[in-house]
């Protein structure tokens, strides 16, 4: 049982890839790539309680998309929490609500943030006393990104992307979110990059993918018109080839004194690197007013990963925190 109570609630952050290098096919199916992620102010929320009876392990979904969100066993909470108990022996139940802030198919890890967030939910809940380290070995069973969401800051992933080393780095970014009305599927988004490939549309890997040396140089600096130079994402062909009017939301950025601006991991969300929080609100209106974004948001990074947050006494429907 939780210190706390009868009730844990965790937060867990979105990411943004500041450079994705995609490197070929490999036999499992996944791609062997690099890339440097930075865990932004967009926050998935996970509360965990015991249920009354003998029930299992369930799950509500609530917050923007969350009709798109199974609440079956494929759900990754639930999954996340089925795993944590099968590989601890603790019993598996648990009364997960998850509100949903990251878009759903977003390219920004909400899900993985879900996956996160449950694991060291429950794990409080359960009093399974985990490392990070082994909650995200875990995570990293789960799906690619979840071991960063419980790692945050800014760092560099290997691998399937699971493999994490931190970033040295300084300073604040200030980001734009243009977020789709619609989700991309990120498999789609690799098999995409894959054709473009084979029909020598973009450019074929190295074999082992590398990240531009100008980004460390730039994140050291704590330079943003740096880091905003240095930014790459190899999906951004396949992504914009399946949404062409991500093309549009790119070139307004630019045209409205962005550093920088990519797609975010696999998409649809386009990520805008601005100087400080004036440009952000100054880009964020120009966003909304050309009509390119069904959304927009603005966010910082970094900041930390999956952190436990004070629940607040208040109805079931609204699952609550003080800090934000
Ligand atoms: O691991 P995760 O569930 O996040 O990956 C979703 C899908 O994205 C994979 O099934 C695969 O098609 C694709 N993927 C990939 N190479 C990676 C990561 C993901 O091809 N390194």
């Amino acid at each position: 049982m939780s210190p706390r109570g009868d009730r844990v609630v965790v937060r867990a952050p979105a990411k943004i890839n500041l450079a994705l290098r995609v490197g070929p096919l490999r036999e499992d199916g996944y791609h062997e790539l690099v890339s440097v992620f930075q865990a932004v102010s967009l926050f998935e929320e996970v509360s965990a309680r015991l249920p009354e009876d003998d029930e299992g392990v369930s799950v509500v979904v609530r917050g923007p998309g969350a009709a798109e969100v199974p609440t079956d066993a494929s759900n990754l909470a639930v999954r996340a929490a089925l795993l944590l108990a099968e590989r601890t022996g603790a019993a598996p139940r648990a009364r997960l609500a998850v509100r949903k802030t990251v878009p759903v198919g977003g390219g920004m890890a909400g899900g993985s943030a879900d996956a996160a967030a449950a694991l060291l939910a429950c794990d409080l809940l359960w009093g399974t006393g985990l490392h990070r380290e082994e909650l995200a070995e875990l995570g990293a069973e789960l799906g690619s990104d979840v071991p960063f969401a419980l790692v945050g800051g800014t760092a560099l992933g290997t691998g399937r992307g699971e493999r994490l080393s931190p970033v040295l780095g300084r300073g604040e970014y200030h980001w734009v979110l243009a977020l789709s009305p619609d989700g991309l599927s990120t498999p789609q988004v690799y098999a995409e990059l894959d054709r473009l490939r084979a029909a020598g549309e973009a450019p074929v890997p190295e074999l082992e993918p590398d990240v531009p040396q100008e980004l460390g140089q730039a994140l050291r600096s704590g330079d943003p018109a740096r880091v905003g130079a240095a930014l790459v994402n190899d999906l951004q062909e396949a992504a914009c080839s399946l949404r062409p009017g991500l093309r549009r939301a790119l070139a307004l950025g630019e045209d409205h004194g962005a550093l920088g601006g990519l797609v975010s991991g696999s998409g649809p969300t386009v990520a805008f690197l601005v100087p400080d929080s004036d440009a952000a609100l100054e880009l964020a209106v120009a966003l909304t007013a050309s009509g390119v974004a069904s959304d927009v948001r603005r966010v910082t990074g970094p900041v930390p990963g999956a952190r436990s947050v004070e629940p607040v006494a208040t109805s079931p429907h609204h699952p609550s925190h003080s800090s934000r």
